[in-house]
């Protein structure tokens, strides 16, 4: 199945109006619903028939999809950049890696994390004699979205446990305000970083050890710190107790990170038993991934829907709406998933693509959103597909609120797709501006309800529907060589080294009196 049938389905779906095509053969629906692991995926206002739907699983087969997830799922070097595999699977369990090195280093720092994080909640680790009552993560990009969306999303499964609070950004105002109020005799800093070396997390970490400093004195500042690291040797030269230092290898992807040692903060603000049924419910998908046939496998199916409106139909971005104040930040996180993973324009060889590669990530929260940005998604002159993101449970609720905001979900994906004509003649009711064309293409993802495990299937259904995506753009999902050069222009800027840079960076330079170390 090449590009070109693809491109030739989807030029004659975009002929059919789409409100037909969901309203006529019955059985599409049956290609286009599906759940597993306590997830329910409803992509029936897709532009797609049974027949295109076909043609994307026959494509799939014909880019090795079986090998490949077979090959990543067993620790294949997927990511030939780095040269490494991509196995953040291994820390839910989800690899197919029994008995190996590998296996034995996850269970290792595992235990060790979950040791911490009990004795921090029973108050065995308690160096100011009191228990620890904030724990304050520092971190950036994966070593922070994770954390902070994992910690926003279950809050209400937090019985017990430190409050939980996250600094990533320079500005110092962040962390002013996640130890304002605390108590520095019972705060604990998380310093999370794969590479120990990231700008923004060290010069934080320092803020904060000066902070601890003010308060409790040099000598004992250490004792308040921990870090989660692949570069643990770093993390230790920066001053931190080997002790509270809890590693983790580098075949975990910075934004595949939260089920190691990054997800350190979850799992004592949440307790490691929550923690643990994040995982397996990350593990009931991974496992529905690594056996279900493609045509019923989510991340599969997910991924092909996705490729389809940006390759095929050629829509520039996604939105991701979370129907849930708890689901607000899961845009936020989805962005730097799938844009530092797929935003490539290179093959698996360095050669340049000719086709697109990953759409832009973007939303929010409903039913916010609604009185925000929705009215550019329902008359903008761009088409946005839309992933509504919800919970099952509340369609059903004896709670009036829930009901009303499963409703709004449910009416946002139908105006999409319905639109509305106004009588030409009718001036009054305002033809033309109260138009709205309709057509628009969306699918409905429902949690069943949000516990720890289906929020963790969520996750990994996400993760894996981004490497079936890559099969497709032809790029490396795992590694992210675009942030690199900006990292580089700022030490050169920091240190005053601008003899080389453009004439306009060099003027806003100049002309802020910029002072240079
Ligand atoms: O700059 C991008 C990035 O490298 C991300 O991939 C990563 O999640 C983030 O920075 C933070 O990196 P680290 O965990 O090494 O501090």
């Amino acid at each position: 199945m090449s590009n070109a049938d693809l491109l030739a389905h989807a030029d004659r779906l975009k002929a059919t109006n789409l409100r037909q095509l969901v309203d006529g053969d019955a059985s599409r629906r049956d290609a286009l619903v599906m759940s597993a692991a306590g997830l329910w995926l409803d992509a029936s206002k897709q532009r797609l028939d049974s027949q295109s739907v076909s043609a994307l699983l026959a494509a799939a087969k014909a880019r090795g999809l079986s090998a490949a997830k077979a090959d990543l799922l067993s620790g294949g070097i997927v990511n030939p950049t780095e040269g490494r595999p991509a196995l953040h699977m291994a820390y839910r369990d989800g690899a197919d890696i029994a008995g190996s090195e590998e296996a034995a280093l996850v269970t290792r720092t595992q235990a060790e994390t979950r040791a911490f994080a009990e004795a921090v909640r029973s108050g065995a680790y308690a160096p100011g004699g009191k228990p620890i009552s904030r724990v304050v993560n520092i971190g950036i990009g994966g070593s922070d979205l994770g954390p902070r969306l994992v910690a926003d999303a279950l809050a209400m499964h937090q019985a017990s446990g430190p409050d939980m609070r996250f600094v990533a950004s320079l500005d110092p105002t962040d962390l002013e305000l996640a130890v304002k109020g605390a108590d520095p005799e019972a705060t604990l800093f998380i310093v999370a970083s794969k590479s120990f070396s990231t700008q923004e997390t060290l010069m934080t970490a320092l803020a904060a050890r000066a902070w601890l400093t003010g308060h409790v004195g040099a000598d004992r500042a250490g004792d308040f710190f921990a870090a989660a690291s692949a570069a643990p040797d770093k993390a230790k030269a920066f001053g931190l107790d080997p002790e509270r230092v809890f590693d983790f290898p580098d075949w975990v992807g910075g934004r595949y990170s939260v089920w190691s040692a990054v997800g350190l903060s979850l799992e004592i603000g949440l307790g490691p038993e929550v923690f643990a049924e994040f995982r397996a419910g990350a593990r009931a998908m991974d496992q529905h991934f690594a056996d279900a046939p493609p045509a019923e496998n989510l991340p599969v199916m997910k991924g092909l829907i996705d490729v389809w409106n940006r390759m095929y139909l050629g829509y520039p971005s996604r939105c991701v709406a979370g129907y849930s104040a708890r689901l607000a930040k899961l845009s936020d996180y989805f962005q730097q998933l799938e844009m530092e993973s797929l935003g490539k324009s290179a093959d698996l060889n360095g050669k340049p693509i000719t086709h697109p590669s990953g759409a832009l990530v973007w939303g929010g929260a409903g039913t916010e959103i609604q009185h925000s940005f929705f009215q550019w998604l329902h008359q903008g002159t761009d088409i946005v597909p839309v992933d509504f993101i919800g919970i099952r449970r509340h369609f059903s609720s004896d709670n009036d609120r829930e009901r009303a905001l499963a409703a709004n979900m449910a009416a946002q994906g139908a105006a999409l797709l319905e639109g509305r004509e106004i009588d030409p003649a009718d001036t009054a009711a305002l033809p033309g501006h109260r138009d709205m064309p309709g057509g628009r293409p969306s699918s409905t993802l429902l949690l069943d309800d949000l516990t720890p495990a289906n929020f963790g299937a969520l996750i990994s259904l996400f993760e894996h529907k981004v490497f079936v995506e890559s099969l497709f753009y032809e790029v490396n999902p795992y590694d992210q060589w675009g942030v690199e050069l900006g990292k580089v222009l700022t030490t050169g800027i920091l240190s005053g080294e601008i003899s080389g840079y453009d004439a306009s960076t060099r003027a806003l330079l100049g002309e802020t009196g910029f002072q240079a170390e």
